[in-house]
């Protein structure tokens, strides 16, 4: 059987049985040139057909040294010689436990405790779980305090928990019955009103919030949000201070501050946590992604000692956390997270930094593109935002795909990419060489010049 034989037959396969993640299957099963990827090694992906793509994406922004890093293939094959998988329900294990150890010693200060699960949406929902029954449990128990307080184009995941802390109309609208209230502070990023001034906007944002709580501070379980920059809204930028803010209200009003560090968690940012660039720490963090390299679903919610004695009690009292998932701290992923944070040192971060402003640097030209309205970076986060209209802000619109061409182009030119709406996402592995940074950018800016 030829490669490209393999190819064939695999891609009719995918047409035929899978239903991908947010995607439109109907045009899905009418392209002919999605990879089928067989292998990596690196930054590189390699599809059925033999070809090669820099994987731009990481993997859907979880790769960190790239694919098969010897450290981490062999702390995976030395726990296969050991045990795959047993319950954490009745029993612990080795590597659940050292990494729990790691993870506390790496965390921002206060963070004692760890509740392991297998996605960044579990982890988001198992902190908006414990931060609701923390409040019916903790001495003296407030049990009216309920509330969630969110931001408008968040992002914590598809479960329905997360959703119901989400903000992004186009992922969660049509999901709005099913959903728990919450109320959302304006987006913090200058983008949701272009008309004003930067510094007017955060102003604005900073009055919008300090009169959501002291109306309903009294009543609010927790402010559940990304700090820094949200993600998936569109790679939006928070400005300085804006999370030393919401930290200083949560402190004011007694409400517990969630962090969701599933994307910018583990360096992305260029610090460790991103939580730190403010001198920020959550009373709960929410990590995935990252956490294993980008080689197995692992994720971990993070608590302080506050949060983790209310669940403490006799049997009877019911005051346990009932939760948890069949492959909660399950060894290969925690022993794949323990060689991955074992490579992430100082240096390491210093590096994305770098890397962050080499990146910037070779991006800039493009600000001055016709349709180039934005581009944002945070250490190797960020994104490059398309419109139609620069001088009005006018987007395209969803059904021209801009976002996609852009990225089916440089799919063509080598660099797997994944658009959000008319953002062009970027976020290489942490690990990239320079000179593939270099190729990226390169590529980048073609395929916009190209489509644009
Ligand atoms: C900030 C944030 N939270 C949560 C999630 C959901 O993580 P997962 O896809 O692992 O469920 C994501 C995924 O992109 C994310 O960016």
């Amino acid at each position: 059987m030829t490669e490209k034989m393999d190819h064939q037959q695999l891609s009719s396969k995918d047409k035929r049985y899978l239903w991908h993640p947010f995607t439109q299957q109907q045009e899905w099963e009418k392209d002919p040139d999605i990879p089928v990827i067989v292998r990596g090694r690196g930054t590189t992906l390699y599809d059925a057909k033999g070809r090669k793509y820099l994987d731009g994406v990481s993997s859907l922004w979880c790769n960190v040294h790239g694919h098969r890093v010897p450290a981490i293939d062999r702390a995976i094959r030395r726990q296969m010689g050991k045990i795959a998988h047993s319950t954490m329900l009745g029993a612990s294990n080795e590597p659940a436990i050292l990494l729990a150890e790691k993870l506390v010693r790496m965390a921002p200060k206060g963070l004692t405790r760890v509740f392991y699960s297998d996605s960044g949406s579990e982890a988001n929902e198992i902190a908006m779980k414990m931060a609701f029954q923390f409040w019916k449990q903790t001495k003296p128990a407030r049990p009216k305090k309920d509330l969630f307080l969110t931001v408008r184009e968040g992002y914590h995941g598809d479960t329905i928990g997360s959703v119901s802390l989400g903000g992004i109309d186009l992922f969660h609208g049509i999901f709005g019955k099913l959903l728990f209230k919450t109320f959302q502070l304006k987006a913090p990023h200058h983008y949701a009103d272009r008309k004003v001034s930067e510094t007017l906007w955060l102003s604005d944002c900073v009055r919008d919030a300090e009169k959501v709580f002291r109306k309903y501070g009294p009543r609010m379980a927790a402010v559940h949000m990304e700090p820094l920059i949200e993600g998936a809204g569109g790679m939006l930028l928070h400005p300085k201070g804006y999370l030393r803010t919401i930290r200083r209200l949560c402190d004011r009003y007694d409400v517990l501050l969630v962090l969701d560090e599933v994307a910018t968690g583990f360096g992305r940012t260029g610090t460790l946590f991103a939580c730190q660039q403010e001198g920020v720490s959550p009373d709960l963090l929410c990590l995935a992604k990252n956490l294993t390299g980008g080689y197995l679903p692992l994720a971990a919610t993070l608590a302080t000692e506050r949060v983790y004695k209310a669940f403490l009690g006799a049997f009877g009292s019911m005051r346990t956390f009932y939760h948890g998932h069949t492959f909660t701290g399950n060894q290969l992923g925690c022993a794949a997270a323990l060689a991955n944070l074992e490579l992430m040192d100082e240096k390491f971060i210093k590096g994305v930094r770098e890397k962050g402003r080499l990146l910037g640097e070779l991006l800039e030209p493009l600000k001055s593109h016709a349709h180039v309205a934005d581009i944002r970076l945070r250490g190797l986060m960020g994104g490059i935002e398309l419109v139609k209209d620069k001088a009005t802000g006018e987007d395209y619109p969803y059904e021209l795909k801009i976002g996609y061409k852009v990225c089916a182009e440089a799919r063509r030119r080598g660099v797997l990419l994944r658009p959000l709406g008319s953002v062009i996402v970027l976020m290489p592995p942490l690990g990239i060489a320079k000179r593939d940074l270099v190729r990226l950018a390169e590529v980048i800016t073609a395929s916009i010049e190209r489509v644009m």
